[in-house]
């Protein structure tokens, strides 16, 4: 089946299973959710359905509303699998989880251990100890963890570089192979004003220990692959050709970035090793 990968006014099908319920106006594109999110993807499962990444909120209001406009409701939201966190993808797990307290929310190994230690760095925001209420249900992924959404079942790849605990979720869904990449890859976009950018990244920063030489290992990986559908953290989504080639252009422009000395030595948080789960 051919997905539908543009932007509409409203909360669109993907495809049937697939529905694109968040965004920011990122990229020029209307905004279905409040300025801070990037975008939200919901996933419809038999028994229950799944939130891909969850906004920053602090409102889930509008979430909430282009939630049924999709056809489900906020009480069949069981999971919400977070891609990384970024504030303006993990931060709206905060008010959901508030306000439906059955929600599991799961995300990073590596992103869950800083959090617990009340080390905020990894969300982009300049956050003092306690500042942040995470959700009650937590779910610690890693390479390898398996995410279900009956009949759905989709595989974690643990793949650092933007942030250190960045994850791709790849399975088959209505018979596509869909890679979900957050800001690891946002690919091949165009953007008012510049026009089409080839292999868009995610900020690199040595605040959230961006780390180069992790990127292009993780991208690598992904460049080696062939996703029908590749869901980016921002803008549209991308499939076939498309989705194949934002992954090797990504790969090209962490290269190109990488013939910069001063990139690979970001600090001064440039070595993760010293904060890894003990
Ligand atoms: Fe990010």
């Amino acid at each position: 089946m051919k997905p539908n990968v543009s932007a509409a006014d409203g909360p669109s099908a993907i495809t049937p299973s697939l529905w694109w319920v968040g965004r920011s106006a990122w990229g020029g594109l209307p905004p279905l959710t409040p300025s801070f999110d990037g975008n939200i993807f919901l996933l419809k499962g038999d028994r229950y359905d799944v939130l891909i990444d969850a906004g920053g909120g602090p409102s889930i209001k509008d979430l909430q509303h282009n939630i049924r406009l999709a056809g489900s409701t906020p009480e069949r939201i069981r999971e919400i699998w977070i891609t990384h966190c970024h504030c303006d993808h993990f931060l709206g797990a905060g008010p959901w989880a508030a306000k439906y307290p059955r929600t599991i929310c799961c995300l990073s190994k590596v992103g869950l251990t800083l959090l617990r230690r009340k080390d905020y760095r990894l969300t982009g925001l300049y956050l003092g100890p306690g500042a942040l209420k995470l959700p009650k249900k937590l779910q610690p992924l890693e390479d390898g963890s398996v995410l279900r959404c009956p009949p759905f079942e989709l595989r974690v790849e643990a793949t650092p570089g933007h942030v250190p605990d960045g994850l791709c979720f790849r399975g088959q869904v209505d018979g596509l192979e869909l890679l979900v990449t957050g800001d690891t890859v946002i690919g091949d976009q165009h953007i008012p004003g510049t026009g089409l950018q080839k292999g868009m990244i995610g900020w690199i920063c040595g605040s959230w220990m961006s780390n180069m030489r992790s990127y292009r290992q993780s991208l690598a990986r992904l460049a080696a692959t062939r996703p029908d559908l590749l869901l980016p953290g921002h803008g549209l989504p991308q499939a076939g050709p498309a989705a194949r080639s934002s992954l090797k252009n990504a790969l090209r422009r962490v290269e190109r970035l990488m013939a910069f000395p001063d990139f690979l030595n970001l600090g001064p948080y440039y070595s993760f090793s010293a904060f890894a789960p003990k």
